[in-house]
């Protein structure tokens, strides 16, 4: 489907397929059309184009609350003069349950989140995650067939949004409800994901599991989207004669036979981008073999990790490296690269060739 707004292009041709009981999440960066997304699939935006369907029924025409979804926003939306209880009421008695059973929905749904003493407040005399539970006990006691999450834990403490994303990842997976969950956050999208979409620019980018996002990103956009530290970018130019390599102008990655073999159709003098994650460079104070000769530019210890950003000629590396290894600034360092964790981007188009 595609969504425009006059001239923006929010939703870009996006064709993405959820599964039954998947934990699926929109990643990308603000404005990327995440919400759009997300809006569309719920009913409230109509799509310029394309289809949606709910198993096999195309639901375009379908009013938001005949879809069977629940929707969790950023800033949780609860009413601020209506009780919990009745916050998450409210729901069921438009729907015309009974008294008995909307009382015993709520009361079930605020066991599972343990916000049973809860019941009685309003929502100011609650706590931020508190608070965050009851829009979702709201959310769960409709039983919809599908969560919509707009980045529910955005409003958090850092802590209290890592406690979150487990406890939510844990519910999802002891519901077993279909979750669409937008985040901006990769390090949340990594833990919670069944299957991630990458998103930029409306556009889907990449679709798969945190791991085939983490270790074969398809584009340069997403190697750089994905890790933090964020993965190493440099340009290089491959050279094929006796000793293959990738020629950076300040240093050389000698290649193996193997790799050769992958880049396929690249001619000698192809234009490159190589990639590698911090946590494949090898540092060492002392020189060896392939280990190449850098100058330390930058030391940052997070306690039990340092990021070390070497310099080799124009070229500046991160490297992960335990803090005990004693490196500091200004001084000489050597780093070897490993072939095989290598990612090497068309220059061009800037997509993944191997
Ligand atoms: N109602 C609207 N009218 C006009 N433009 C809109 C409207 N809603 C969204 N847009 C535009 O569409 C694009 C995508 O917006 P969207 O809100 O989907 O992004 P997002 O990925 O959710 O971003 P964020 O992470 O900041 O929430 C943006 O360029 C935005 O300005
Ligand atoms: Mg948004």
């Amino acid at each position: 489907m595609s969504k425009l707004f006059g001239e923006t292009k929010a939703v870009d041709n996006v064709d993405l397929q959820v599964n039954d009981g998947e934990f699926m999440v929109l990643l990308g960066p603000s404005g990327c059309g995440k919400t759009t997304t997300l809006r569309l699939i719920a009913g409230l935006e109509k799509p310029t184009s394309g289809l949606i369907l709910f198993d096999d029924m195309v639901v375009n025409d379908l009013e938001p609350k005949d879809r069977r979804i629940a929707m969790v926003f950023q800033d949780y939306a609860l009413y601020p003069h209506m009780k919990v209880f009745d916050n998450m009421a409210l729901n069921l008695q438009v729907r015309g349950l009974s008294r008995e059973e909307i009382r015993r929905k709520v009361w079930e749904t605020a066991e599972l989140l343990g916000i049973k003493h809860l019941l009685e407040r309003k929502p100011a005399q609650l706590s931020g995650g508190e608070q965050q539970r009851v829009a979702l006990g709201r959310a769960i006691v409709r039983e919809p067939s599908v969560f919509l999450m707009d980045e529910p834990l955005s409003n958090l403490d850092a802590a209290l949004r890592a406690k979150m994303r487990g406890e939510l990842k844990k519910l999802q997976e002891r519901l077993k409800t279909t979750t669409i969950y937008v985040t901006h956050d990769q390090i949340e999208a990594m833990v919670m994901a069944n299957r991630i979409a990458v998103m930029r620019s409306g556009r889907v980018q990449q679709i798969g599991s945190p791991q085939e996002i983490y270790n074969r990103p398809a584009n340069r956009f997403v190697a750089e989207f994905v890790g933090s530290p964020k993965m190493n970018i440099f340009e290089a130019t491959l050279i094929i004669d006796e000793s293959p390599r990738l020629s950076t102008g300040s240093f050389d990655i000698s290649l193996p036979a193997s790799i050769v073999k992958l880049m396929g159709e690249s001619n000698s003098g192809t234009e490159l981008l190589v990639g590698v994650r911090p946590e494949d460079v090898l540092v060492s104070t002392t020189s060896d073999k392939d280990y190449i000769e850098s100058t330390i530019y930058l030391v940052e210890d997070v306690g039990n990790l340092s990021f070390v950003t070497l310099q080799a000629g124009d070229v500046l590396i991160v490297a992960q490296a335990p803090p005990s290894v004693g490196l500091k600034v200004g001084e000489k360092a050597y780093f070897k690269l490993l072939a095989e964790k290598l990612h090497i981007f068309d220059k061009k188009t800037e997509k993944l060739i191997i």
